[in-house]
């Protein structure tokens, strides 16, 4: 049977591995590897007001089993969101990881992920064992579902560029390239659905 429902703390250990999956790139910002990215993203799933908040999140459930996530946050809020995130992240940096953050400041600061009139799709990833089967457009409908219940007109997300699967699904269901930008090696792009 599927279901889909707001997730909860019990889900932390399945939603921070999904997490990790659609946001790699973090791993190498902060030096981490998989695993310890992963633990990092359970500790601000399980805290409030973070762009991963358990709060924020939606799963996807087959049979009992978690088989895909989506965490949305109102564009207005995604700075405070992040800032929180990084607060609750200072116990977990090294050495290391300060010296590549303050690398990448720039772009870091200067990247603008979302407006504040945009309902913006913070994380979306599907266990790889249940892709292709449409949980992935269930959870962009419930997105611009929540958009439109929340008074919101547009939905935005960003996607690594290299990511075609993902780039070819988004544009099939109308989401429109607006500007990409760079940090570290990789590009995003940012993209708009008007609802
Ligand atoms: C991107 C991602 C979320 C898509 O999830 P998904 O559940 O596979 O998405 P869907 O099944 O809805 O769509 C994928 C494809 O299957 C097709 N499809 C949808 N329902 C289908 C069905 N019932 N039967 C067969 N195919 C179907 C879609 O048309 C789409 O086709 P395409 O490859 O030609 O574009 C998933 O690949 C993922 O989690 N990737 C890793 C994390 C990630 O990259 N996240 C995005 C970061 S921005």
């Amino acid at each position: 049977m599927v279901t889909i429902r707001k997730s909860h703390p019990k889900d932390a250990k399945k939603a921070s591995k999904l997490m990790f999956d659609a946001m790699d790139w973090l791993g190498n910002l902060f030096q981490f590897n998989s695993l310890k990215s992963t633990r990092l993203i359970e500790k601000l799933y399980l805290k409030p007001n973070t762009r991963f908040s358990h709060e924020h999140t939606h799963v996807v459930e087959i049979d009992g089993e978690v088989a895909g996530i989506l965490t949305t946050a109102a564009g207005s809020k995604l700075d405070r969101f992040n800032l929180s995130a990084a607060l609750n992240s200072v116990s977990f940096l090294g050495f290391k990881t300060i010296k590549n953050v303050l690398k990448h400041a720039g772009p870091l600061l200067k990247t603008k992920e979302a407006l504040a009139d945009e309902y913006y799709i913070t994380t979306l990833s599907v266990d790889s064992k249940f892709r292709g089967k449409g949980i992935g457009t269930k959870l962009l409908d419930l997105a611009e579902q929540l958009a439109i219940d929340n008074g919101y007109l547009k939905c935005s997300l960003t996607v690594d560029a290299s990511n075609e699967k993902a780039r070819r699904l988004y544009n099939q269901l109308g989401y429109v390239e607006q500007h990409q930008y760079k940090l570290m090696h990789y590009t995003f792009v940012r993209m708009v659905k008007p609802l």
